[in-house]
């Protein structure tokens, strides 16, 4: 009953989110990864949806499940989750990147078990790919994007060349040091960065309402797109 009072504003938006940590495996038994629920973007699959968008989501493994009727592409290493989003980032009219993605994955992966007889192993690890930089030297003047930035310390400064360097629409600040804030918890606090050089600052919310926020300024986007 709820969704029906809803608007179907995103009705003829196909929204492409990530989310979710990504796992870079050792060996066949072990992987790095990072802490990393998925909640704020299942919380924006979820909203997308019901507001009317098409929603593909691709994401790492994931602590909840997602909503019924979305497109849901499974990934495991950020190489993967690479080679899917720029397969799917053609279609899509905007995309919202709230995965965690590994910054670096073990240079090699060994074959076998790695054993604890003989030396203590030293992990020698290279850098994956920033799809979201990719993304940003790729698009389409009518494709938004909107990034996430998870900082503890200089925020501001960080999160605004983030949006610069990586040519976002939009990036979503977290300051992840501050309680209510950030990784596995059902709250955020954030703040929004345009392209335009407008900021808005938000008050702590929970992710459902965060998400909501992100897809109105989405609507506000594309308003100026057309
Ligand atoms: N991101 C990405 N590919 C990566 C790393 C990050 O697409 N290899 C995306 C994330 O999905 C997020 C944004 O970039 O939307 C910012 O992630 P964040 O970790 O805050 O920034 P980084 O650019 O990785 O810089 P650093 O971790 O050094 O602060
Ligand atoms: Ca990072």
């Amino acid at each position: 009953i709820y969704s029906l009072l809803m608007p179907r504003d995103l009705q003829g938006e196909h929204i492409l989110v990530t989310a979710g940590p990504t796992e870079e495996p050792l060996d066949p038994v072990r992987f790095i990864t990072n802490r990393s629920s998925g909640k704020m973007g299942l919380a924006i699959c979820k909203r997308a949806q019901i507001r009317g968008a098409e929603v593909t989501l691709i994401s790492g493994p994931l602590k909840a499940e997602p909503p019924n009727g979305i497109r849901h592409i499974r990934i495991r290493t950020a190489l993967e989750m690479r080679d899917r989003v720029l397969e799917e980032f053609p279609r899509a009219s905007a995309v919202i990147k709230a995965a965690a993605v590994a910054d670096f994955r073990p240079a090699s992966l060994e074959r076998d078990k790695i054993k604890k007889d003989g030396m203590e192993p030293t992990i020698v690890l290279t850098k994956n790919p920033d799809i979201l930089a990719e993304l940003g030297r790729t698009k389409r003047p009518d494709q938004i994007l909107v990034g996430f930035a998870a900082e503890t310390r200089d925020v501001l400064e960080n999160g605004r060349s983030k949006l610069k360097n990586k040519n976002l629409d939009m990036l979503v600040l977290n300051d992840v040091s501050k309680p209510g804030a950030g990784f596995d918890c059902d709250t955020n606090i954030v703040r929004f960065l345009f392209r335009s050089g407008e900021e808005e600052q938000m008050d702590i919310m929970s992710k459902e309402k965060v998400a909501d926020l992100i897809l109105d300024r989405v609507i506000r986007l594309r308003s100026k797109t057309e």
